[in-house]
């Protein structure tokens, strides 16, 4: 080949009939393989035009040598973070090669970012240019380390997945692997974590009349079977629920035709089978309709992944199963739907939850905090460590913080740090919110019972009465709620991940309990 030709991210891209003939006419088309490589962006103080490829890259380039770099140089300037260029025929194993900008060589952790600014670059570029090449329907890609083995295959295998199950036209299904053997470990490491955050991605996206709370736990058991012998599951029926005087979770559940569902995992990873579990609780409503105090039908849709909480929950148990991770998990995910029916709770009703605590229901739409009261209420039958509870709960968070970070409210300065340090090596993440009594009182105050579940001045502070209201139901001195309804889905703040329901904050919950298997 004499010529090479290009096409950039940008919409004026060069594609021109003859490059796609090139390679069609080469290999067939469902077998063609992709490159994926980093470049970093030169030193203020390096004159225009200075090139720092990888070490992937600079041993690709050598091994053509030089074309790569002569090509980079003449195909326009020089690559922005998260921009990328693609070169068709300049190797005979890759007919096409997707160049990526990875921004500033170290770039390390940002303190005003909260997070790992090389780590979230590699992410960003590495998905660009995966889909890139999976819009050009190349069906195996080789992806650069950049680095950080972890970071890029999280970008790759975040990047390429796309809820199209239900489509009949699909997007090109893409292989990944390791481009040389740098570091596998880390690269598997990381098709993990990405793995674990799709898998709470696809519950969150499913239609509700797919993912009921049945199919959500038949699911999970599926996912968990290959770890049969580490894990336990019980899916606990209605008839359980009654007799363990759940009453604030019947509450919301008995609107609905959909019988509920409590599931239980137990993770055993620990050598230590008496140690003392992490304890996880997500929030599991398959549809929020809002019940009697109904939603307004403009984007009532969005609310099939109000069991996000549950999603990341049991996404990040079998993400630790596959892992292997050295500690014990339980994991609990009270599954329900809250619908308007004949049957339905009325705003007004007293309901008594399993602790004894009677609620006043003055808004069925702040239905989450009532299945979670009860969830954690039983949890500590288990003596936790820790218990970490993860919910979209309130609207008001999303109006805080928007998509930005994950609002905890912890009673635990130790927890928050432990959530913390795994945010800023995630990228996803999170923001300590606060617990004042202020807010306490706003939901002991009721006229019919001892709580009332929206606050006395329902609109202020939302989010911070909505915690207030669950730490009504915990004893326990290391607990933390993760409020994620701002997280809950993406338009395109989050470069590498698509449109649509996130998966947040599944990767900081794996990451956190793989810092406490590690710190014993
Ligand atoms: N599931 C919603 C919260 C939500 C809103 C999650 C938007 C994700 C995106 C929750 O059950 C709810 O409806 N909360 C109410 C509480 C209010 C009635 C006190 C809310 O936020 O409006
Ligand atoms: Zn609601
Ligand atoms: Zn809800």
């Amino acid at each position: 080949m004499t010529m090479f030709l290009v096409r950039t991210a940008a919409r004026t891209a060069v594609r021109t009939n003859s490059c796609r003939s090139f390679c069609v006419s080469h290999t067939h088309l469902s077998d063609r393989k992709g490159l994926v490589l980093g470049v970093f962006e030169k030193k203020e103080e390096e004159e225009e035009g200075t090139l720092h490829l990888t070490e992937a890259a600079a041993g690709f380039d050598k091994s053509l040598s030089g074309k790569l770099s002569e090509l980079l140089k003449l195909s326009g300037p020089a690559l922005k973070n998260g921009k990328s260029r693609v070169f068709y025929g300049l190797h005979k194993d890759f007919p096409c090669v997707a160049v990526v900008g990875l921004g500033k060589n170290n770039a390390g952790v940002c303190g005003t970012e909260n997070w790992d600014t090389s780590k979230e670059n590699i992410r960003q570029a590495v998905s660009a240019g995966c889909r890139l090449l999976q819009d050009l329907e190349v069906s195996h890609v080789e992806v650069d380390s950049c680095g950080d083995a972890q970071s890029a295959a999280e970008g790759a295998v975040l990047g390429l997945f796309q809820y199209d199950q239900l489509k009949s036209k699909k997007k090109t299904k893409v292989t990944t692997q390791l481009h040389g053997s740098a570091d596998v470990v880390g690269w598997e490491k990381g098709v993990m974590y990405g793995e674990g955050q799709n898998l709470a991605r696809l519950l969150m996206e499913a239609p509700a009349n797919h993912i009921t709370p049945t199919a959500f736990a038949k699911t999970i058991e599926e996912k968990l079977a290959p770890h049969a012998d580490r894990v336990t599951i019980h899916k606990r029926p209605q008839a359980w629920i009654e007799e363990q005087q759940m009453g604030a979770f019947l509450s919301v559940s008995k609107g609905s035709e959909e019988p509920p569902v409590f599931l239980e995992l137990h993770y055993n990873g620990s050598p230590d089978s008496k140690q003392p579990p992490l304890l996880l609780v997500g929030k599991g409503i398959t549809f929020d309709s809002g019940g009697i105090s109904l939603k307004p039908s403009a984007s009532m849709d969005a609310m099939r992944a109000d069991m996000g909480g549950a999603a990341t929950v049991c996404a990040s148990i079998v993400t630790a199963a596959s892992l292997k991770l050295p500690v014990n998990i339980i994991g609990l995910a009270p599954l329900c739907e809250n619908m308007p029916s004949g049957k339905a709770t009325k705003p007004g009703d007293v309901v008594r939850a399993k602790n004894g605590k009677t609620i006043q229901v003055d808004n069925t739409d702040a239905e989450g905090r009532l299945i979670l009261a009860d969830a954690l209420c039983y949890g500590h039958v288990f003596n936790p460590r820790a218990i970490v509870n993860v919910a979209t709960l309130t609207g008001a968070m999303d109006v805080a913080l928007g998509s930005a970070a994950a609002g905890v409210f912890t009673n635990s300065d130790w927890l928050w740090e432990q959530l913390h340090r795994a945010s800023v090596v995630t990228g996803d993440r999170v923001w300590r919110m606060p617990l004042f009594q202020h807010y306490t009182k706003q939901v002991t105050d009721s006229q019919l019972a001892d709580l009332n579940n929206i606050g006395k001045y329902s609109r202020s502070g939302g989010a911070c009465t909505a915690a207030a209201f669950l730490r009504e139901f915990v004893k326990a001195p290391h607990w933390a709620h993760l409020d994620i309804a701002g997280v809950m889905s993406n338009k395109d703040e989050i470069p590498y991940l698509r449109k649509g329901m996130s998966g947040r904050p599944t990767r900081t919950l794996v990451e956190f309990a793989a810092g406490l298997a590690h710190n014993g």
